[in-house]
């Protein structure tokens, strides 16, 4: 008898970066000069008092241990600080903040929590894919939302036909957004918060790029909304603010009911993230001001260089208040896949196209903002000409 997969696994849609690294690997082989705007993971190193306390922290064999759900009540601590001095919220330690192995897991396993087979759960498309992944998984039902610039890719649940808000447990809100780069404004999240409420949806809000913002611009937590803390659970990552991806270090902040749901979840499934990575973790958050500062320094000079650099090469795109991400249109009826497979295999730029965010993202392909201004211009010119060589054609499909 030979082996069949299971239904929700064939329901699954092709991981947008999955065939990106052996291409790379290739060209790199060949000797191409590859350029990699693929992924969201910054070229700087994690800042060096937090490698410092990782590497204090694998001396202590206490940190060895399981951390369980629990984890390290000092990364709790640091957690529930960093809420209170950065949105004045206030979360009980023990059980209002839930580490996570990065908040990828956290984000995926929330709807086994809330969802039962048939339920609805709205995400957003352009969106991140472990919402499609974790409702999938569970057997519950995806309702995609399409995230158009005519609404500022805002998700308005108002949209949604009633009758499926009725059938809906969970909806996933990600703002600053990955890949739009679009922010959410309060009086947006105060609507958000009010359906939530109306219909009995958990809001999961995903903050994972709260840090990362310019001009001035200070992106909020949900629970500065009234009532939020009844309907939502939010998502906090070390990743991007950090450039902590590989580390895997998240967690999530709610009332104790909904966090002791997920908790739950988690504590059938793994056993918390590296104690040690949660003592490390406790240095970055302490002085998270201090250390994003840079980060956001340099991103804003990244985000200036590649804006002009697009306006150089015919494409004009709105300077982004946060995130680390550029949504860039392509001319009409340029397929996005093609047009970015092009642009890796003849001219040495992986980006990512919008299709790999679900359908409703065809038209763009996004640029993350992972390396120098000078590697960004580089970039944005060759960029520039594999469009020239689509522009007036269309790629053909196959390409
Ligand atoms: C919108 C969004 N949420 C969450 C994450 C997950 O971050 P991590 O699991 O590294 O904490 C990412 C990573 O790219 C993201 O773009």
């Amino acid at each position: 008898m030979s082996i069949t997969f299971s239904d929700r696994l064939g329901a699954l849609p092709g991981y947008p970066l999955a065939e990106i690294p052996t291409i790379k690997r290739r060209l790199l082989q060949e000797g191409v000069d590859v350029i990699d705007l693929g992924a969201g993971d910054n070229d700087t190193p994690p800042p060096a008092p937090v490698v410092e306390a990782l590497k204090e922290a694998l001396d202590d064999p206490s940190l060895s241990k399981y951390g369980f759900q629990q984890g390290l009540p000092a990364f709790r601590k640091a957690c529930c600080d960093y809420l209170e001095r950065r949105f004045g919220q206030r979360f009980d330690p023990a059980t209002g903040v839930l580490p996570l192995i990065g908040s990828k897991e956290g984000l995926a396993h929330l709807p086994y929590a809330v969802a039962n087979p048939g339920d609805v759960v709205i995400f957003p498309e352009p969106g991140y894919q472990a919402y499609i992944g974790g409702t999938i998984l569970s057997g519950a039902t995806p309702h995609v939302y399409p995230l158009v610039a005519s609404e500022n890719f805002l998700l308005e649940l108002d949209r949604v036909p009633e009758a499926v808000l009725r059938r809906t447990r969970l909806v996933y809100i990600n703002y600053p957004n990955n890949p739009t780069a679009a922010i959410a404004p309060m009086e947006y999240l105060e609507r958000v918060v009010a359906v939530c409420r109306k219909y009995g949806i958990l809001l999961a809000y995903d903050n994972a790029y709260c840090d990362l913002t310019y001009d001035g611009y200070v992106a909020p937590s949900i629970f500065e909304v009234s009532g939020a803390q009844e309907v939502a659970v939010e998502f906090f990552s070390l990743s991007k603010s950090f450039s902590m991806t590989g580390w895997r270090l998240g967690w999530a902040a709610g009332r104790p009911e909904l966090i002791g749901a997920l908790s739950r979840v988690k504590s059938y499934v793994d056993t918390g993230p590296f104690l040690a990575l949660q003592k490390a973790g406790v240095v970055a958050l302490d002085a998270a001001e201090a250390l994003v500062a840079p980060i956001r320094a340099l991103l804003s000079e990244r985000r200036d260089a590649a804006v002009t650099a697009l306006g150089q090469v015919g494409i004009e795109v709105a300077r982004p208040k946060a995130a680390m991400y550029l949504w860039v249109p392509l001319p009409d009826g340029v397929p996005s896949a093609p047009f970015t497979r092009r642009a890796l295999e003849e001219f040495g730029v992986v980006t990512l196209p919008g299709s790999a965010f679900g359908p409703a993202g065809e038209g763009y392909f996004r640029i993350a903002l992972t390396v120098s201004p000078a590697r960004l211009t580089e970039a944005v010119e060759r960029l520039g000409r594999a469009l020239d060589t689509v522009r007036g054609t269309r790629v053909a499909a196959t390409a």
